[in-house]
């Protein structure tokens, strides 16, 4: 990694409800870069903190009986434990009643409003309470619901301040467009840019008292506060110093990646750029949102009691596999769904069966035929090559994963160096080797394979730093802790005749029964091998097809068969990259239901971003897309 600087953020989470899944997820993927780029030997700052102000915290309270101090602070609480019951290293915790917090955006209220880049005007809008948003009526639908959450607004007519955003419009779609990466994914980018096609209207940034008090009084009306946004947006820049310490905020600012759920993009992607080109500070180096967590194909709601408190599982799986299971799964800046069957199922595949399997084997050969102590390894052959190859490759594919922030990507390829070190071992076979004599190939083999797992312990390090540890401490490492990525880039033998010492199993296998749920019969798909070119069905569900419709359709510059599709797949926005432009021009495709692949990991064509596939029939010359038989919404799966 070139930069020596890290900074990056989560949202600030409101204090109105204890913290989900959805909140442990960015807080696990904040703490997993902040470390990786600690071990690269990086300054980071990694900050978290709680959304103290608005309307729905003064709501929360009201209806707890309590103030809204209160309510903050009996709830930011659980935020805090939780972080720490996750292991979380954050740097620092903001909360935005904090008073170095409040003063700082009274300051920078102060003056917006002395540079006119604050006036007050009369107002009339609809409000979302749950979203804390202002729109107006061209916003709206008929029924005047929301267009983010589509529930009911209230109309409002009052007397407000507004920040001068729509006098930033040109400037920042010209920003967006100048700077590939500040906006990712690129669909995402595409979406704001697609919002700043509207004349972007001035924000509302005040609320009068008599409406709501839980609120930055504003320094130059006190009948006022603050916008819950625009005072919490501020704490990126006020918990790095700004005013307060300039050699700080110099050393921090501009932030490495603030991390948000693509709920939250317009937010973060227009108010906040705009407020910092007004305050004259540059914007954030990039913002990344990612999906969100359903439970099975629904969103979670308090409503439907289907919400996952993130501490039920670390209790019943363990911290490690909790963090891995979060990580792998989420493609990042698409939906994901949360089952515990699908927790069960990865946990055991990729943890139990596989890193687990491995690290026993290794050990307890280790321990068997070479008294646990490491050899010095003789020269290498063909199965060495590939082994270290396989290596090299989750290395290289983990460090350009950190500079993109794909985790899921990242550990794809040290899974698949995971099960290239069980290759390894059935095939060199150093239990044949012991029983033939052959001491300089079996030295060779354990040591191989021993320095594999420490590579591998190391790349998964920061992802599951207490098993890592103990993976470490059982290779006979010392400062097994800190599993430093610098590490994997030197060449040096650091292991030849360090004492392994028995390891119990790193993950022990879940048995079906364990969960409340029911694995997918997976004793009967060992049992019976399907024959050769058929699958299993669990096989055939891996793959989840959707129905989409397609929104927009582009030429793609230079590749003539290609075409660039934006699609919808229920909630959500996709981009495609489909090779038939020759059998249907842009017009024709606009419109049409089509069947995807939806879990199909994201790839680059021609540089372009696709998440997902098409279905088609060929036959030679022609192409006829993969439609369904009448009226289905987008998003509802095929199989
Ligand atoms: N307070 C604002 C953020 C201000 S940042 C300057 C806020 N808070 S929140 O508590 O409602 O949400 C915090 C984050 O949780 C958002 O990024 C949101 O996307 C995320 N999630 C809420 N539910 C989620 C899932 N089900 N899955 C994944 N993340 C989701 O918005």
């Amino acid at each position: 990694m070139s930069s020596a600087k890290f900074y990056v953020t989560t949202p600030i989470y409101y204090v109105n409800d204890k913290p989900h899944i959805g909140h442990a997820y960015t807080t696990i993927v904040a703490d997993i870069l902040a470390r990786y780029h600690r071990s690269l030997g990086d300054m980071t700052f990694f900050l978290t903190g709680t959304d103290e102000h608005g309307q729905k915290v003064q709501k929360a309270a009201e209806a707890h009986g309590i103030t809204p101090q209160q309510q903050c602070d009996d709830t930011v609480v659980r935020f805090q434990e939780l972080w720490r019951e996750l292991e979380i290293s954050n740097d620092k915790f903001i909360r935005t009643t904090d008073p170095a917090h409040k003063k700082v955006v009274q300051e920078i209220m102060q003056d917006l409003y002395d540079r006119d880049l604050i006036y007050k005007d009369e107002y009339k809008g609809f409000y979302c309470v749950p979203c804390e948003r202002f729109f107006t009526n061209k916003d709206l639908d008929e029924k005047q619901c929301c267009p983010e959450c589509g529930r009911e607004t209230q109309e409002i007519i009052e007397s407000n301040y507004f920040f001068r955003m729509s006098r930033y419009q040109d400037w920042l779609i010209e920003y967006i467009k100048s700077h590939p990466g500040f906006i990712q994914p690129d669909f995402r980018a595409n979406e704001t840019l697609g919002f700043l096609k509207k004349p972007l209207g001035d924000l509302c940034v005040s609320r009068p008292k008599s409406r709501l008090s839980w609120g930055i009084e504003l320094p130059f009306d006190k009948d006022y506060v603050c916008y819950v946004w625009f005072d919490a947006l501020i704490n990126y820049i006020s918990a790095a110093g700004y005013r307060r310490n300039d050699e700080m905020f110099k050393k921090w600012w501009p932030a490495s990646c603030h991390l948000i759920g693509k709920d939250i993009l317009t937010t973060h992607t227009v108010y906040w750029p705009t407020m910092l080109k007004a305050i004259g500070i540059e914007p954030p180096e990039s913002i990344l949102a990612h999906g969100w967590w359903l439970v099975g194909r629904s969103k979670m709601s308090k409503s439907v009691g289907n919400v996952v408190n993130p501490m039920d599982m670390v209790q019943k799986y363990g911290l490690d596999a909790f963090r891995y299971f979060l990580m792998a799964e989420m493609t990042m800046g698409q939906d994901a769904s949360f089952t515990e069957e699908a927790f069960v199922t990865r946990y055991n595949s990729d943890l139990a069966n596989d890193l687990g399997n491995l690290a026993s084997r290794v050990i307890k050969i280790t321990l068997r035929y070479g008294r646990g102590v490491i050899p010095a390894p003789g020269e290498f052959t063909e199965p060495e090559n590939e082994l270290n190859a396989a290596i090299e490759n989750a290395i290289t594919e983990m460090e350009k994963a950190l500079k993109t922030m794909r985790i899921n990507q990242g550990l794809e390829q040290i899974m698949n160096a995971v099960r290239a070190g069980n290759r390894y071992m059935e095939q060199t076979a150093p239990w044949n080797l012991a029983k033939e004599g052959k001491t300089a190939r079996l030295n060779t083999v354990l040591y191989c394979a021993a320095e594999a797992l420490r590579k591998i312990s190391v790349l998964l390090h920061p992802v599951m730093p207490n098993k890592m540890t103990c993976l470490r401490e059982a290779l006979g490492i010392k400062n097994a802790s800190e599993g430093h990525l610098d590490s994997l880039k030197k060449k040096a033998n650091i292991l030849s005749g360090l004492q392994m010492h028995d390891l119990d199993a790193l993950f022990l296998r879940i048995k079906p029964e364990e969960t409340e749920v029911k694995e997918q019969a997976p004793e009967k798909a060992k049992a019976e091998p399907p024959a050769e070119g058929l699958i299993t069905i669990d096989e055939f569900f891996k793959t989840s097809l959707k129905t989409a419709t397609v929104l927009a359709a582009e030429k793609i510059e230079g590749a003539d068969k290609l075409l660039k599709l934006q699609i919808k797949v229920g909630s959500e926005k996709r981009q495609l990259v489909a090779g038939v432009a020759q059998f249907y021009t842009p017009e024709e495709i606009v419109g049409k239901n089509i069947v995807i692949v939806a879990n199909l990991q994201p790839a680059k064509i021609r540089g372009i971003e696709s998440q997902g596939m098409l279905l088609a029939a060929k036959d030679g010359k022609n192409l006829k897309l993969v439609t369904v038989d009448g009226d289905i919404p987008s998003g509802s799966s095929v199989g």
